[in-house]
């Protein structure tokens, strides 16, 4: 169009500067012919052509001034001649312009669509568009289509920004398509939406950025769909949304949908009713009875903190002058190495290494506010250090009788009617686990209990008042002490039957029942509980390769924590509903041999004992699982 314009123009153009060259162009410009006025491209023509106006008219200035100065001399016939010269500036602008306009037509006619018409499958009234069967969603809608339905779409995603060409949409319902997937973003752009369907569908899950920039939604429905969970920020960004429709889902209600129950009950959205349909305890109930004191959802984590580039065979924690140390036995070394507890930089630094020479076991113990270790080692007997204050050192005390205790490997220290005692765990065939009695100025020699039992570990405990020691050992069952009062001494006082095998006994209380953990190398650890005077079994769990385990509390809760050398290690916890453990974390330790937890500046970490890898500390972290 534009182009006939040109050529139109320039053609009377040609003439008028050919022969009107006195008349000034914008008397010309002032009546432009009717037809262009149409024209959606003629203020596109208009803008080029001012700018070839804008060119020629210098032009023409000079040659119009050029004339008037010569036409007192000149005649008609010489002016005309004067006209002639003037020709190739008159060619060459024509040309010019020409080139303008038909360079400018074309990039106008990419630039200017025609007005875009209603998808072929679509039918489209004045501002709304009706699709169905749709292979995508169409690129171009009539302009001032406010309402879009979408319904059979042979697709089943809706990408990111879908509509943002529709910025005018105020109601959008897809139903009955067989979107599977929303994308993040995926109706950016329409800020003026109000109204959302997207009914009977299969979407199994939302993004909390899936309905983001929808600020005028009012009414949005996801009914009959397949979600289980909503994302907890879902509706972040409906401010003034006036009903919900979730019904027809098959909602899991836990954690992950505390937020919604909170959420209405704090807004004021209409939402019909909906229920839960799993898990068990929760099949059927419907979600507006639900309250967020019905899910319990803080949870923990047991969370790398810190390693130590050592390997260990003991780790003991122990208080001291209001600090807080662990010692831990070093097999390669042979040393007992301290470290202290750093409230700064919130970790354990090294303190001191006491210059043993093959320590297997290093336990510590504070007596009448001094501290000593005692140190078995393998070879070269086994010895008592104390604390020295000056010069700050562990100063070796006394020796442990070397002929009594061969072959230790575990120490276990207690109070007996206030005095303090000791017993270490012989594993040879030929010594014995002894026990020795703190005596004012040193430990002295007690009693030895059976010999030639190759015992693994000794573990005391007290029940109903009374001490008892359970001494495991390679070559029977657990063997149970009782303290007597007359002899002073530890007699035997009954077998724990039918558990052979076991490495070592821990006890631990819930509920005043009182339990033992029996862990077997191989095969299955146990859990008994002490009912009407004997042992009930409670639980099994399987062990692969367990030397160690240990139970203990972080605040209310439970745990047992089960080493393995041919697994990973693992950590239970315990369910007051059913009275046993369940499996919580497994932990990635080589060859544990002992643990310890340790309760600091707000912190609990877990001291791991590693014979083959490097000694490893875990920070306990409660984790709300609603939050995520
Ligand atoms: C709900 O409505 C009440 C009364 O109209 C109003 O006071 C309250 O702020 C509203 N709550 C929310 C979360 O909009
Ligand atoms: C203890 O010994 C280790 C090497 O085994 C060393 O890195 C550490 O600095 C020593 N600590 C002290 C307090 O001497
Ligand atoms: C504790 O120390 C004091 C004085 O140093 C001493 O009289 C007392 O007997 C000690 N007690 C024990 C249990 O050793």
């Amino acid at each position: 169009m534009s182009f006939a314009y040109a050529i139109t123009l320039s053609f009377f153009l040609s003439l008028f500067l050919t022969d009107r060259l006195c008349l000034t162009p914008s008397l010309f410009l002032s009546s432009p012919p009717k037809e262009f006025l149409s024209s959606s491209s003629l203020s596109y023509f208009l803008d080029s052509f001012s700018l070839f106006l804008h060119l020629i008219e210098k032009a023409l200035t000079l040659a119009i001034e050029d004339r008037d100065q010569d036409q007192k001399k000149m005649s008609k016939s010489e002016c005309k001649s004067a006209s002639r010269r003037l020709r190739w500036i008159k060619s060459a602008a024509v040309s010019f312009f020409l080139l303008l306009v038909y360079t400018q037509g074309m990039a106008e006619g990419r630039r200017v669509t025609k007005v875009p018409r209603c998808p072929a499958t679509c039918s489209c009234t004045k501002d709304s568009a009706f699709c169905v069967d749709t292979k995508a969603i169409p690129k171009s809608f009539p302009p001032g289509i406010i309402s879009l339905t979408m319904v059979n779409a042979g697709f089943t995603e809706i990408p990111e920004g879908a509509f943002s060409h529709l910025h005018l949409l105020q109601f959008l319902l897809l139903n009955s398509n067989t979107f599977t997937v929303i994308a993040d973003d995926a109706f950016a752009g329409l800020s003026h939406l109000q109204y959302l369907f997207i009914e009977n569908n299969d979407i199994h899950s939302l993004s909390k950025y899936t309905f983001r920039g929808l600020k005028s939604l009012t009414h949005l429905s996801l009914s009959n769909n397949n979600l289980q969970v909503l994302p907890r920020e879902l509706l972040k960004y409906q401010d003034i949304l006036t009903d919900l429709d979730l019904r027809g889902n098959s909602f899991r209600c836990d954690c992950k949908i505390k937020w919604l129950v909170d959420w209405m009950e704090k807004s004021n959205t209409s939402v019909p009713t909906i229920y839960c349909a799993s898990p068990f305890e929760f099949q059927g109930r419907r979600i507006q009875d639900l309250t967020p004191r019905d899910f319990n959802c803080i949870s923990a984590d047991f969370a790398l903190y810190e390693t130590y580039p050592f390997q260990t065979l003991s780790v003991e924690s122990y208080d001291f002058n209001d600090d807080l140390y662990v010692v831990f036995a070093q097999p390669n070394t042979g040393i007992c190495t301290v470290y202290i507890w750093d409230h700064v930089d919130m970790l354990f630094r090294t303190h001191y290494n006491i210059t043993s020479r093959s320590a297997v076991y290093c336990k510590p113990v504070v007596i009448n506010n001094t501290l000593y270790m005692v140190v078995a080692q393998l070879f070269g007997g086994s010895h008592i250090y104390k604390w020295e204050e000056g010069p700050l050192q562990f100063v070796k005390i006394q020796d442990i009788d070397a002929s009594r205790v061969r072959k230790p490997n575990f120490i276990e220290m207690f109070q007996v009617e206030g005095d303090w005692y000791f017993a270490v765990v012989d594993s040879s065939k030929a010594g014995s686990t002894s026990i020795y009695r703190w005596n004012s100025n040193g430990f002295y020699s007690h009693q030895s209990l059976h010999p030639w039992h190759r015992d693994t570990h000794i573990h005391f405990l007290e029940v109903d008042g009374k001490a008892r020691l359970i001494l495991s050992s390679s070559s029977q069952p657990p063997v149970v002490y009782q303290w007597n009062r007359g002899t002073r001494q530890f007699v035997v006082h009954s077998q724990i039957p039918h558990a052979g095998d076991v490495h070592m006994v821990k006890h631990f209380w819930a509920h005043q029942a009182l339990y033992l953990c029996l862990t077997r190398f191989i095969g299955d650890s146990r859990l008994v509980r002490w009912e009407s005077q004997r042992f009930v079994e409670i639980q099994t769990l399987p062990s692969r390769g367990s030397m160690a385990l240990q139970p203990f509390n972080v605040g209310v809760r439970h745990y047992l924590i089960l080493g393995s050398d041919y697994s990973f290690s693992r950590i239970y916890l315990w369910d007051e509903l059913t009275q046993c453990f369940r499996p919580f974390q497994e932990l990635n330790v080589l060859a544990p041999r002992g643990f310890s937890l340790v309760s600091i500046d707000n912190k609990d970490i877990l001291l791991v004992a590693s014979f083959k890898g490097k000694t490893v500390a875990y920070q306990h972290l409660l984790v709300d699982l609603s939050a995520k």
